[in-house]
């Protein structure tokens, strides 16, 4: 299905920038730059704006939502933004019983551990997420409206992901009784993938129809599984939940249109980002992403050498080095940088999100590091 002529990437407002070109596998003058976890308690203003505010509440407030996500674009001059919401946003919107503890994360009211479990849980339908969304969507064209020429990256979480947080009922270190479920009961467990990925794939096709020039599927806990596992109980279902954003595409208008006026129909690319994935990296592609966000544990010509030199990469900064003194860290980006040249392309980013006490001066100044690298490499 087209995007309509309006949406950011149809019009052209930001389907030339260096993050679009960069994910589209062409290596732009300036490599990109963004932070996951970029909004959020990092930010002074972020803290102020959401006194007496509970998270999800303040994800469903279309305004707030909004703010938020201007606000790390607006301070560090990143190259995008990263819709401000969370991977349980559409289970509560679905119906589930979840909040968010602050300094713990996702908590269920109830785990869902049993067949029996599983079957009342895939009762509440999907389709209500048509209405239920709306907040959302007006929070991403809000934003969108502001950004201009700067995308906004849309995300969701994989349904292994979220499913580790239903199982568990609340965060887990090895996600056992979501292992012990996948092999346990199949049938049940390919249910609840089944389920999780119509919740979380219309969350993110919502995003990006209402104006996301990008989507990333977050699968932050797929590091607890072996690779036969991820393969045969998880994959089919990350894959199932990109489907609902793969359809989605534009018309590009070519560069020289008396040379060439013929148009090119591209697709909103899709990065798939995992924590531990390392020996993941190849089946992480492979359901269907365009990019490959690498986690801080492997370097990224390494990265680069396991998919086979062919794909675009995200990352892959050690966020506790933004605590370190800056030669350290600059070194650091400076490696990253490098190893990154390995790539087609690559879009710098951390090896996951901004630790909630890092000083934001530390993620300015290093946005200015990577953009004065990029011109530094451009006119050498
Ligand atoms: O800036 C951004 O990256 C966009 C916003 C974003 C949030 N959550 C906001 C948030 C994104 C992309 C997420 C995704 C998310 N949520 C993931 C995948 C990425 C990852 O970090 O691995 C996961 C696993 C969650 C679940 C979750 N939600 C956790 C573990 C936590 C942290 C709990 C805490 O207090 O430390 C949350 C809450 C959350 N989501 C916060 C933010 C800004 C903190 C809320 C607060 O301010 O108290």
């Amino acid at each position: 299905m087209n995007l309509d002529a309006q949406h950011p990437l149809s019009s052209g407002l930001t389907a030339d920038s260096s993050l679009i070109r960069a994910y589209q596998g062409v290596r732009p003058a300036q490599t990109p730059v963004w932070f996951m976890r970029q909004a959020g308690r990092s930010l002074p203003e972020y803290r102020d704006l959401r006194v007496g505010t509970d998270m999800l509440d303040a994800c469903l407030d279309p305004a707030m939502a909004s703010e938020i996500t201007l606000q790390p674009v607006r301070r560090h001059r990143v190259d995008a933004g990263i819709f401000f919401s969370d991977i349980v946003v559409p289970l509560r919107l679905v119906g589930v019983d979840v909040e968010i503890v602050p300094g713990r994360g996702p908590v269920l009211g109830t785990a869902v551990r049993t067949r029996a479990d599983v079957a009342t849980l895939v009762s509440l339908d999907p389709s209500v997420l048509d209405a239920g969304l709306a907040p959302i969507r007006e929070a991403v064209t809000r934003t969108t409206d502001e950004l201009g020429a700067t995308p906004l990256i849309g995300f969701a979480g994989a349904p292994f992901t979220l499913a580790a947080y239903l199982v568990e009922g609340g965060p887990s270190k090895d996600h056992i009784h979501a292992r012990t479920l996948m092999h346990a009961d199949p049938a049940a467990w390919a249910d609840l993938m089944a389920w999780t990925a119509a919740v979380t794939g219309r969350f993110l096709r919502a995003q990006v129809l209402a104006g996301a020039s990008a989507a990333q599927l977050f699968d932050s806990w797929a590091g607890a599984l072996s690779q036969a596992d991820y393969v045969r109980y998880v994959a089919p279902a990350s894959a199932q939940a990109i489907s609902h954003v793969r359809d989605l595409t534009y018309l590009e208008r070519p560069a020289d249109e008396a040379a060439d006026p013929q148009e090119v129909r591209r697709n909103v690319p899709v990065v798939h980002f995992g924590v531990g994935t390392g020996e993941l990296l190849a089946d992480m592609h492979a359901i269907g992403a365009d990019v490959v966000g690498v986690d801080y544990r492997i370097p990224l010509d390494e990265a680069n050498r396991r998919l086979g030199g062919t794909v675009p990469l995200q990352g892959n900064v050690d966020p506790a080095l933004l605590a370190a003194p800056w030669p350290v860290l600059e070194a650091h980006v400076l490696d990253v940088l490098e190893r990154g040249r390995s790539a087609p392309s690559h879009v710098l980013n951390l090896g996951h999100g901004v630790p909630p006490e890092t000083d934001p001066g530390v993620l300015t100044r290093l946005v200015g590091l990577v953009h004065e690298a990029g011109r530094a490499s451009a006119s050498a």
